[in-house]
């Protein structure tokens, strides 16, 4: 009967269209698998680095593991079976089995304790992850469209895009945001929380040894969410506080007569005062905290390297280079950027 069935007679047509669609299926599947392959991964989970991401890590693994194992064997299962029992002309039909108790209570138990086996240490890790630290430095995130910026509470420095972090200390970041919603994620040092407006939210994180880790919003916030990149520097307990002193320190004023000190007349007056704080000129909140941006090593959302040439081009058009930027193309001339990116490049 069954034999009979499959001999229905089926359309060229839809063999061609059937044979296109695996082909398809293969192309994009082996892209999909290449996709993943990247020789400088800095965003890899895989490669944690400080004891919350080796905790969360560590988890993954486990689950991991025992997902490959589950897979393996029912999959060899499948097909053994499949090829085993497959229908032969000489094969009479296989007695009807209905029920079976044993195998029933089998597989509704072995999956219940590998759930058991994966859901205690998932309990145990939610828990030690939402312990307060001791000690920490504290550090309030706030997300807009579409930068960062970090408030260290305690040490009274502001900071935008790039995060400084002391190694061997924890860190507990506070996080708000000011319009979307947004997603901090420094892959790995920590896992990723959502930054709601209305909401105050806590993630704690350690980095054990000095490096430089990429992070990402990593939720759809606009039109420039994979602009609202990330920077995490940790340091040495030295060089973090050599930080927090340079940053601290009032920017100086340039000499009278130069490029610099014309560029900061134009600071004053071409409205970019009012959106941003440079420590002893204004004190705009809208954008980042400028007083000292060159000191970063990128802007705007952490996207582009931090040099005069960029900063131009910046300059002349924001929304152009980074759509849905909140800062307007001003209009300003050629000379005027000139002077701008002269008095930027003196706040280090
Ligand atoms: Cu902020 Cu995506």
């Amino acid at each position: 009967m069954i034999g009979k069935l499959r001999s229905a007679p089926v359309s060229v047509e839809k063999g061609v269209r059937k044979s296109r669609t695996l082909w398809v299926a293969l192309v994009v599947g082996v892209g999909l698998v290449t996709a993943a392959c990247a020789k400088h991964a800095p965003q890899t989970t895989l490669k944690p680095e400080g004891p919350v991401g080796r905790k969360i890590d560590g988890l993954f693994q486990l689950t991991f593991w025992i997902a490959v194992g589950v897979f393996v064997l029912v999959e060899f299962g499948v097909v053994y079976l499949v090829w085993h029992y497959r229908h032969r002309d000489d094969r009479p039909e296989p007695v009807q089995v209905h029920g079976n108790t044993r195998l029933e209570i089998t597989w509704a138990v072995v999956p219940a304790l590998l759930l058991l086996v994966v859901a205690v240490p998932t309990f145990r890790t939610i828990f030690q992850l939402a312990r307060e630290p001791k000690d920490p430095i504290r550090v309030t995130v706030t997300g807009h469209q579409f930068w960062w910026q970090y408030d260290y509470t305690d040490l009274g420095v502001t900071a935008a895009n790039e995060v400084h972090l002391p190694t061997g200390r924890d860190v507990e970041f506070t996080l708000k945001s000011d319009d979307v919603i947004h997603s901090f994620w420094i892959p790995r040092l920590s896992g990723k929380h959502d930054v709601e407006p209305g909401r105050v939210s806590r993630i704690s994180m350690k980095a054990d040894k000095p490096g430089v880790y990429l992070g990402q919003c990593a939720e759809f916030c606009g039109l420039s969410h994979a602009n609202m990149r990330l920077r995490a520097f940790a340091q040495t307990p030295e060089d973090f506080d050599k930080w927090v002193a340079a940053q601290k320190a009032v920017p100086p004023t340039p000499a009278t007569g130069s490029t610099a000190a014309t560029g900061l007349t134009l600071f004053t007056t071409k409205g970019c005062s009012g959106c941003h704080t440079v420590e002893g000129v204004s004190t705009g909140k809208v954008g980042p905290n400028l007083s000292h941006v060159y000191s970063r090593s990128a802007f705007a959302g952490d996207t582009f390297d931090m040099t005069p040439d960029n900063l131009r081009m910046w300059l002349h058009d924001p929304p152009k280079v980074k759509p849905g930027s909140k800062m307007p193309n001003l209009g300003l001339s050629s000379a005027e950027i000139t002077n701008l990116v002269a008095y930027l490049q003196t706040l280090k």
